[in-house]
């Protein structure tokens, strides 16, 4: 352990699985918020301000407020794959790091959007609540008819790691995948005989929609009243990505009107908040944002939140960064 290492700080803004507290430890002073809950953006400031290294949750929100008040900190690592919840130009412009967990959380995540769709298609938590209100008398012929998937048209929007790793689970199903990115992927169509489309004929034509980009100003809304019209009356629309992606308030009317037939949703466009009637609606499945969330992928991405602290403090590049930043004299490195 280099000397010099020993009086930096690291705070953790609520607590993770303990491998990344055990990791830090090893060389820095650390912090962690035991209270089960996030912190206040006053209470981030007031913990950051005098650490070097910060590992923060999607849920706290690191504004060009809390960045510039936080005169010490050299890198936010954000414990999770997206981090729209940063300001990273402000990060950028102050000479702070900015990293995430990618690929480690990919497979876990696209299995929860499986899981969401085939939910969302065979109407699997109406059913079940349905028998378990003791209201399953016998079989009947028209008892919760969903939607068959095999042989079905997937549409992906977004097919990066987590929307690729969708496509390539399709395999027992043979389906057709539609893919919409900015740009083409021509391994991945070769890979899957996935096909690019515009954003209006992957909605024309695909029968379940999962939506993976990343929460930009380009993405905020992408889908919304047109979109939904543009889909089947029979589509299934999966989220896994962020809410502000969809028109909340959009999808709900057309979920009532039958605009398309189900949603499964892991994501809110005002999470923890969700519009009131979508929480009435039966063709919808709610999950409160637990795309990641198994005991491997989280031990994983604590390490690596942990790692690129570590790489950061110490004067190494950092091993996910998101933003282009010069460590140097500046940082006091
Ligand atoms: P990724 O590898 O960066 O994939 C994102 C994909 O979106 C890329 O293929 C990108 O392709 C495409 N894209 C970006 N902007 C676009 C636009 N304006 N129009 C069309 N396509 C666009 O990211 P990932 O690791 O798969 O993660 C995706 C997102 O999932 C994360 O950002 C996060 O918000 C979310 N997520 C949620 C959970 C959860 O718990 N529910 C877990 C993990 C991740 P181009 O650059 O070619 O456009
Ligand atoms: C979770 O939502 C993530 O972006 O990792
Ligand atoms: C259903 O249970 C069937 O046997 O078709």
């Amino acid at each position: 352990m280099a000397s010099k290492d020993v009086k930096k700080k690291v705070f953790i803004t609520r607590a993770i699985p303990s491998i990344a507290v055990d990791k830090l430890k090893e060389h820095f002073q650390v912090e962690v918020n035991e209270e089960d809950r996030s912190l206040t953006k006053k209470e981030i400031i007031d913990k950051s301000k005098d650490a070097d290294g910060v590992l923060c949750l999607l849920t706290d929100n690191i504004d060009e407020e809390v960045i510039k008040s936080c005169n010490n900190v050299k890198i936010f690592s954000n414990y999770a794959v997206g981090f729209n919840n940063i300001d990273v130009k402000a990060a950028s412009s102050k000479g702070i790091v900015v990293t995430n967990t990618p690929g480690v959380l990919t497979d876990t995540t696209a299995e929860l959007a499986w899981a969401l769709l085939f939910s969302a298609a065979r109407c699997i938590v109406s059913a079940d609540k349905y028998t378990r209100e003791g209201k399953f008398k016998e079989w009947a012929p028209k008892l919760y008819l969903g939607q068959e998937i095999t042989g079905k048209n997937l549409g992906i929007i977004g097919a990066g790691r987590i929307g690729q790793a969708l496509g390539n689970k399709s395999a027992g199903f043979n389906m057709k995948i539609l893919y919409h990115n900015r740009t083409r992927d021509l391994n991945f169509e070769k890979e899957c005989n996935a096909e690019w489309v515009t954003l209006e004929e992957l909605l024309k034509q695909s029968d379940f929609v999962s939506v993976h980009v990343p929460l930009t100003t380009e993405t905020r809304h992408l889908l919304g009243e047109k979109e939904f019209k543009q889909m089947k009356n029979t589509a299934i629309l999966i989220n896994t990505a962020r809410g502000p992606v969809i028109d909340e308030k959009a999808l709900v009317k057309a979920l009532k009107e039958g605009e398309i037939w189900s949603a499964g949703l892991d994501v809110y466009e005002n999470e923890p908040k969700i519009e009131e009637e979508l929480m009435k609606l039966d063709n919808v499945v709610l999950l409160p944002h637990i795309g990641s969330a198994t005991v491997e992928t989280r031990n994983k991405m604590a390490a690596m939140a942990a790692e690129n602290i570590i790489e950061v403090l110490q004067g190494r590049p950092a091993i996910n960064p998101v933003n282009n930043v010069n460590l140097g004299e500046k940082n006091g490195l």
